[in-house]
């Protein structure tokens, strides 16, 4: 029998393919080709998850109440523990009933948050470049519409919120940031904070990198800023944990209570086995400072962020040293395209600036989830190919 073609609904088929699908794709021929990929695409982690995170997970996972549904609200243990690391962290009192709600990586909570709050026709707020969940599926499948804010090398790539319009229903924001690597200060979040607040615009701040921070910085949240915006935390980056789908959003109560109700409808909370790795993982802090094996892992991607980022400069081209994520972003000279080709054709995977907003033309992400051996050889092809 002959199969059926179905379409898509009109708002799937307005989303942009998401970048590292293309990416990968491309990568996958490559490599059947034979060549050699050397890989700074995807921000995934190469380091394993801590040993005592994973020894949590395995008792969890034999506990036979474990195995069960969680609720989408998260465990409370959890929601305790992520309250405490708030105190531990930012010394914020946070209630882990009405302000903590976990997330199914926090990519879940940034989609849903906006089909919690965002009604049709509204606007998002996102800036350009971003982590394209905001302008992609948070704000088309809400039907709602994007204003793209470009960031700005000579700003810092600070969104300024003068050049924002006053009647948005939501703005996404995220430092330490992807894909440009810059950090912010309170002052600056403060600034950001009392401006939604003043045009009634619902503050949603990504804080997925704020511990993955190099030279003594370590990055603020927002909710030291004040009360009224919702904060995205996630294990992924911090703790080596892209594949257990967990992390947190924390803020305002109404914020925290909408996303659960949305959340209560779509999904029955992560897995209570990853939930318990999570406790283990937060309990690791005991204070402000990052813990060892953060720390330890901190220590490698400096090192290679060095490694590259002097090494691109060696080859002429003009890279900031990132204080924050493990991402290192230039200007290539060229069209972001055709960099990406170049270094394609040379086994090596970059990321291009546009798959994060048009403003972002001529610029490249790498991602230093490579050792340095494999850095130096990237490094080397690209001296020896002349790109
Ligand atoms: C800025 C930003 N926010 C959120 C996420 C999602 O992280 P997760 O869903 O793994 O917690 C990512 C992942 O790359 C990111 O770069």
């Amino acid at each position: 029998m002959a199969l059926k073609r179905y379409t898509y609904s009109d708002r799937l088929q307005k989303l942009p393919p998401y970048l590292f699908v293309r990416l990968e794709e491309l990568t996958a021929k490559k490599r059947a080709e034979g060549l050699d990929i050397i890989d700074f695409g995807i921000g995934d982690p190469d380091l394993p998850t801590p040993e005592p995170i994973v020894e949590a997970l395995r008792e969890a996972v034999s506990v036979n109440d474990y195995q069960k549904y969680s609720s989408s609200a998260g465990e409370r243990d959890l929601r305790v523990a992520v309250a405490e690391w708030y105190g531990k962290r930012f010394g914020l009192d946070i209630d882990p009933d009405t302000q903590v709600c976990v997330t199914i990586g926090s990519k879940e909570g940034i989609f849903n948050i906006a089909q919690a709050f965002v009604n049709p026709g509204e606007l998002i707020i996102a800036p350009s470049p971003g982590y394209p969940v905001y302008s992609g599926a948070g704000t088309l499948f809400n039907e709602a519409r994007c204003v793209k804010i470009p960031l700005r090398e000579e700003k810092d790539w600070l969104l300024d919120v003068d050049e924002c319009p006053t009647d948005a229903r939501m703005l996404y924001i995220n430092y330490p940031n992807n894909p440009t690597g810059a950090t912010c200060d309170l002052a600056y979040l403060k600034r950001v904070h009392d401006w939604c607040e003043d045009t009634d615009t619902i503050l949603c701040y990504d804080n997925a990198y704020s511990e993955m921070c190099y030279d003594g910085y370590l990055g603020p949240s927002v909710l030291e800023a004040g009360p009224n915006a919702i904060e995205f935390g996630s294990f992924s980056k911090t703790f080596n944990m892209t594949g257990y789908r967990l992390g947190y959003a924390v803020g305002n109560p109404d914020l925290v209570a909408g996303l659960k109700k949305c959340k209560g409808q779509t999904d029955s909370g992560a897995p209570i086995f990853t939930q318990k790795a999570g406790i283990a993982a937060l309990r690791m802090y005991d204070g402000r400072r990052l813990p060892d094996a953060v720390s330890r892992n901190m220590a490698v991607y400096a090192e290679r962020r060095k490694v590259l980022v002097e090494g691109l400069r060696e080859l002429g081209f003009n890279v900031k040293m990132p204080r924050g994520t493990f991402y290192v972003w230039f200007n290539c000279g060229m069209s972001s395209e055709r960099f990406t080709e170049k270094m394609l054709d040379l086994g090596i995977v970059v990321t291009p600036g546009t798959g994060f907003g048009e403003s972002a033309e001529g610029y490249i992400r790498m991602t230093v989830t490579e050792p340095v051996e494999r850095i130096r050889e990237a490094l080397d092809r690209i001296k020896r190919g002349h790109v």
